[in-house]
């Protein structure tokens, strides 16, 4: 804690880089400075105490700012251990008119390569706002609403169950991050839960999951589905795993790409990006799909599309995007040929099965550089893993660019004021924000793109039935 504010951060003396970054990030996310400017009078989220999970860079740094402009109190943690930009979050804990010795922002707790036990107690940190607890989250993959909806059960049960042999090590550190605070005090999630009005969630991982708890009758709290925005998936999903894969790859290995044959599992939206920006490079793409749509998708965009199994031994480079667990198997990248690169795009790390490769005997792991790995097998040929398998354009480069996530934050923005400020609106359901924000979104980005929009006439808006203004689209069109 300095000056009244509690954070752990890598070093606030990475501030100044850090906010040189948010500056020029600034000019590129015209969608957030525009919503600061609308709403610089009205606050529409003073009084909201926002516990916010994503990963800490600059761009988030401009989200937070933005909330924070908005009137919101704001604390936050990165949700994935590789994903902090330490210069960023520097610079968010000292603020724009702070210095190093006076920080007067944020309170953040991230830093970049944190153990999974620290990543939970950070996330723990999340939800103390002095003696109060959160009023609003804001998700990215769901952690920070697990974490309140396992300690809610586990306070109603009244004990935490012990962890079992067969429990993956991450769900054994939750375990015990939640052990130590029932023991402190006995209901402080189930409170917490009652306080908060809503959570806004940013991914297609963590929007299955609200899915989930909606269906069994779990969900605590009203939620947002910020992916499924049009302005959302449609774009940063594609468009910025377009620009981020490569870069990924690019600065984990300076392989070149072009000739090579990449893999890429799954095409989806995130797919979708990035067989793209490997055929950029001149790669040689395949696809692998298990929706005869995506499959059907893929090969008519001039990809082959096959089994894993038929180009394991033969491929230099696999990318998994599916959001789907154990895709690449110890007994698949046994099988690779030497050298082949192996990363993971999706949420979370079981897309590739590292803790298999890991127990594979006579495997050893030599660290090229941090977040680049050598798995050597015993018959000598080895595979570079990128990113301990977590999703490698935010652990081996600094994922989206600012242009594509200011359209994904101005729909988390406007999320959080939904929820914030229409509490009777909504029930424990998952919503979707109407269209007429979603074409709000994609508007406030065109004037930088120096996009002239066609004017619908009145003649016209009449005859395809809408209005001049918008919506444009019956909300079952799929873009
Ligand atoms: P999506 O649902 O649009 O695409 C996933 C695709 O994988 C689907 O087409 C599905 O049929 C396919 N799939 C499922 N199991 C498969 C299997 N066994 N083999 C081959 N294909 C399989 O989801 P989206 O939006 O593309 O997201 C994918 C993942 O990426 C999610 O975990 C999401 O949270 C994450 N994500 C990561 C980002 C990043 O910056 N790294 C950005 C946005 C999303």
């Amino acid at each position: 804690k300095v000056n009244g504010l509690e954070f752990a951060v890598a070093d606030l003396k990475l501030a100044e880089a850090g906010r040189h970054q948010i500056r020029l990030a600034e000019h590129e996310m015209p969608g957030l400075m525009a919503t600061r400017r609308e709403y610089a009078d009205s606050k529409p989220l003073k009084g909201a105490r926002v516990a916010g999970s994503l990963h800490m860079t600059v761009q988030t740094a401009v989200l937070i700012e933005t909330l924070k402009e908005l009137g919101a109190d704001v604390r936050w943690v990165s949700c994935n251990i590789f994903s902090t930009q330490d210069e960023a979050a520097a610079a968010v804990v000292v603020g724009p008119n702070g210095t190093p010795e006076q920080p007067e922002g944020v309170p953040v707790f991230a830093w970049k390569g944190e153990t999974l036990e620290e990543y939970w107690w950070c996330t723990d940190q999340l939800f103390q706002f002095g003696d109060q607890g959160p009023n609003m989250i804001l998700d990215d993959g769901g952690d920070a609403t697990l974490l309140v909806h396992k300690g809610v059960e586990f306070e109603a049960a009244g004990a935490v169950p012990e962890a079992t042999e067969d429990d993956p090590h991450e769900y054994r550190v939750i375990l015990s991050t939640l052990k130590a605070s029932l023991a402190a005090d006995s209901k402080r999630f189930t409170r917490i839960a009652e306080g908060i009005k809503g959570v806004t969630e940013e991914t297609t991982t963590g929007v299955h999951r609200l899915y989930e708890f909606a269906k069994t009758g779990e969900l605590l709290f009203p939620a947002i589905n910020v992916n499924d925005s049009v302005t959302k998936s449609k774009f940063d999903n594609k468009y910025g795993c377009r620009h981020s894969l490569v870069d990924g790859i690019n600065r984990a290995t300076d392989t070149l790409i072009g000739g090579k044959v990449a893999v890429v599992c799954g095409y989806g939206d995130v797919g979708k990006g990035s067989a793209e920006s490997l055929r950029g490079q001149g790669a040689r793409v395949i696809i692998t799909e298990i929706d005869p749509i995506c499959a059907l998708q893929a090969a008519m965009d001039g990809f082959q599309v096959t089994t894993l199994e038929d180009v394991v031994e033969t491929a230099d480079i696999f990318v998994t995007t599916t959001g789907n667990f154990n895709i690449i198997t110890a007994e698949h990248m046994a099988k690779m040929k030497h050298q082949a690169i192996v990363g993971n795009i999706g949420h979370f790390d079981n897309e590739i099965d590292m803790a298999g490769l890991e127990k594979t005997p006579g495997v050893t792991k030599v660290e090229i550089k941090p977040q680049v790995h050598e798995y050597r097998f015993p018959d000598g040929h080895s595979i570079i893993v990128l990113s301990e398998g977590r999703l490698l354009n935010l652990g081996n480069a600094t994922g989206h660019p600012s242009f594509v996530m200011s359209n994904s934050f101005t729909n988390q923005v406007m999320a959080q004021i939904e929820l914030f400020t229409k509490p009777g609106e909504y029930g424990k359901q998952v919503y979707v924000l109407p269209k007429h924000l979603d074409e709000k979104v994609a508007r406030l980005h065109l004037d930088a793109l120096g996009v002239k929009l066609t004017k619908l006439t009145k003649e016209q808006a009449a005859y395809i039935g809408v209005d001049v203004e918008g919506p444009y689209k019956p909300d079952h069109y799929r873009y």
